[in-house]
């Protein structure tokens, strides 16, 4: 331990988390029953141990104009070493240089305690209110804050520690290992914990951390660290600092899913397509200082799925832990946490108004039974009866059901629109992009007349229509019809409050109607509205909410008559996105053709990547919540920068899945 509270007794304000005590107007955690930092001064402490230890005022101040650094860290705590880094690297590092800071928490603290520890320092008052105004309560799994326009990322894990670590997808330079002490929180200094720091390092990366515990030293040798002592902080007379040298454990991966080299300095992108997911994916680069052009066919962005008056942040979780849970939980807080930067109109653009799913049947009830328990805040996700929904709803619904109070409805393109609205995103638009053509510095882009863009790097986000190049005709894409019914607001439906959803759902009224949506016709790729997918739409608001189907007069609206939007959503088989690099099919197939005969084997030939070449596209019904999350996950590629979902979901969303899927798939058809 780092020093005893000096008087256990002494709780000078009410508690506000049941995580901590209060001692002397310092945190100390109950369930582990340490201090989260040096009693003498966490301030100075954090800058001794882990700045200090890490040399990182030195390696800052060397770094290139554009260069990046990442931090990984076991502890976030407080977000005391957070902060301080944060100073630091504003003080010493390039202006245009990026710090990635990942970090593995499993019991997030309250904003309320995260403030009151940090106001501890009034220098850090600055750092303290970015962080607090990003925070809130954190549900189980990955995060994405950014800061300072995007000069500081913070991936966060809420989760164990050895769970997490080894479903990182990152190559850090220096770690700050701040479990509590070792004889506490053994869990935190296990040699597993420890080897997994070691894998996840560049070569020369660095750790420092506060404890000289045998155990922590040999586990740090054991990685591959060279470890010294140093001079303690306060009370400590030494820490420990290593630096990794030595041979790591290394595991085969799987060389198709690994990430191509990280393109050169020079940061110029074209995106096709100016949906959610082209604009997330411009958005992105630009906040890293990439020049973007964003081409579309239409003379508006957001002209075809992303056009819709209305869409819902809905995240279907799922009680098990799949990779589609994980994305799209990830995905629907990143989204919402999102929103307040992109300064949107309230009431025209987007509605924090609580998405309530409704339990209309025993499957669905025992799914949100199961849901309430994954161990999201209440304030985040809560159980409604059915008296709390209707009350919740400001209408009568005729079941309770799971209520997403920080999710609400958007206006799509005006999202798109904020998204896109960046100096170093140029609009190109009212050209269809037919052709690519590798050229001496990357690729160009043309239409059926001229060139119209060129870049190292292309991203195709162009819904449907990605797989239309050669380069990505082996895209296995579906095209989905869907129609929303716009439905006049009366007085009486005007009391809705919320979004409902079940088998569709309907949005609280946005200038005068309401959203009902919304069908779904697997093979009509037409546009043009139906009176028949009206008459649905309406039949589905009759089950979800009767009440609300009599406000709106529902029984005497003319499905022939009432007003809509009809569009193509485009999904893959296997109803996950498709995000990430692109490879030549062909020479994929030769190349990991031996999986055809034992999809077991450790190949270790490179993908043939089809050097800067990217696809983002295949998000169905819920590119709401999973398109502005895209951007970042295509940043981490282009960037090299941690992933910001677990490894699974990266691969699970890989562009070359289905080339690897149909190899195995011959396998067994041969074998059969
Ligand atoms: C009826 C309906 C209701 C929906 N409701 C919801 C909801 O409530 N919540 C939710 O999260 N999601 C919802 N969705 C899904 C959501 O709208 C989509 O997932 C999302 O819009 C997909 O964004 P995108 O950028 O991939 O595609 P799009 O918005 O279709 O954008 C693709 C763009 O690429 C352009 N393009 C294509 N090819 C080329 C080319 N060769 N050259 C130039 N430009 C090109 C197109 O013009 C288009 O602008 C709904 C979809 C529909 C149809
Ligand atoms: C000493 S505190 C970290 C202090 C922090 N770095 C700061 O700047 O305030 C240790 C942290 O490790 C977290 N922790 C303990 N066991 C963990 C585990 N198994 N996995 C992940 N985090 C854990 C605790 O909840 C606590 O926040």
């Amino acid at each position: 331990m780092r020093g005893l509270p000096k008087n256990p007794m002494a709780s000078p304000a009410p508690d506000t988390d049941p995580l901590l005590d209060w001692h002397d107007g310092q945190p100390v955690s109950r369930l582990f029953g340490d201090v989260y930092f040096s009693r003498d001064s966490g301030l100075d402490e954090a800058r001794h141990v882990f700045l200090g230890g890490n040399d990182l005022r030195r390696r800052w101040t060397a770094l290139p104009r554009r260069g990046q650094f990442v931090i990984g860290e076991t502890g976030f705590g407080t977000g005391l070493n957070f902060a301080c880094a944060w100073q630091l690297w504003e003080e010493v590092a390039p202006p245009e240089a990026r710090l990635s800071y990942l970090s593995i928490e499993r019991f997030p603290l309250q904003a309320a305690d995260v403030g009151r520890t940090l106001a501890l320092w009034p220098e850090l008052a600055r750092y303290c209110s970015a962080l607090l105004a990003e925070w809130g309560d954190l549900a189980p799994g990955w995060h994405r804050l950014s800061f300072g326009g995007g000069r500081v990322m913070l991936t966060l894990v809420v989760g164990d520690v050895r769970d997490a670590l080894p479903r990182v997808d990152a190559a850090v330079d220096a770690w700050f290992l701040d479990g509590f002490a070792p004889a506490r929180n053994p869990e935190m200094w296990q040699p597993d914990v420890l080897a997994e720091a070691a894998r996840l390092s560049r070569s020369g990366a660095t750790c420092a951390t506060y404890t000289v515990a045998g155990e922590v030293r040999r586990g740090l040798e054991g990685a591959g660290f060279a470890v010294d002592k140093a001079a303690g902080f306060g009370r400590k007379r030494e820490m420990l600092r290593g630096e990794l040298v030595g041979p790591r454990a290394t595991q085969w991966r799987a060389p198709w899913f690994a990430r191509p080299l990280v393109p050169a300095a020079d940061r110029r992108a074209v995106v096709v397509g100016a949906g959610l997911a082209g604009t997330a994916t411009a958005a992105s680069l630009a906040a890293r200082g990439w020049a973007v052009e964003l081409v579309d066919r239409h003379a508006t962005i957001a002209a075809e799925a992303s056009g819709n008056p209305q869409g819902v942040l809905y995240a279907r979780l799922s009680p098990r832990a799949t990779v589609l849970s994980e994305l799209v939980g990830s995905g629907l807080q990143y989204t919402c946490r999102s929103l307040p930067a992109l300064a949107l109109e309230p009431g025209s653009d987007f509605a924090e108004c609580g998405v309530l799913q409704l339990a209309y049947d025993d499957d669905e009830a025992r799914r949100h039974a199961q849901l309430a328990t994954l161990g999201w805040p209440d304030t985040l996700l809560s159980p409604l009866d059915r008296a709390e929904a209707s009350a919740r709803a400001g209408i009568d619904v005729p079941v309770g059901g799971l209520l997403f109070s920080r999710a609400g409805w958007v206006h799509p393109p005006a999202i798109c629109r904020a998204l896109a609205k960046h100096t170093a995103i140029r609009l190109v638009l009212g050209r269809e992009a037919v052709r690519l053509r590798r050229a001496a510095d990357g690729w160009v882009v043309s239409d059926g007349i001229g060139d119209i863009a060129a870049a190292p790097i292309v991203v195709i986000a162009g819904a449907g229509a990605s797989a239309a190049f050669g380069e990505t005709s082996h895209l296995p894409l579906r095209l989905i019809r869907g129609q929303l019914s716009f439905v006049p607001a009366t007085p009486a439906s005007r009391t809705l409050r919320t979004v409902l959803c079940g088998e569709g759902y309907v949005a609280p009224a946005r200038k005068g109607q309401h959203s009902l949506g919304a069908t779904h016709r697997f093979r009509d790729t037409s546009t043009a509205l139906t009176a028949a997918e009206h008459r649905e739409n309406l039949d589905k608001l009759a089950r979800l909410a009767p009440a609300l189907y009599a406000a709106v007069d529902g029984e005497h609206l003319d499905p022939a008559r009432i007003g809509g939007r009809a569009a193509l959503r485009c999904s893959a088989p296997d109803y996950l996105p498709i995000i990430g690099p692109v490879v030549d099919a062909a020479a994929f197939a030769t190349a990991y053709g031996p999986l055809a005969r034992d999809a077991t084997l450790e190949l270790e030939a490179a993908s043939p990547w089809l050097d800067g070449l990217y696809v983002n596209t295949a998000h169905g019904s819920r590119g709401l919540v999973t398109a502005p999350l895209s951007g970042e996950m295509l940043a981490a590629y282009l960037e090299g920068e941690p992933a910001p979902l677990p490894r699974a979901v990266m691969e699970a969303a890989h562009p070359s899945r289905f080339l690897l899927r149909s190899l195995i798939r011959r396998r067994s058809a041969t074998s059969r």
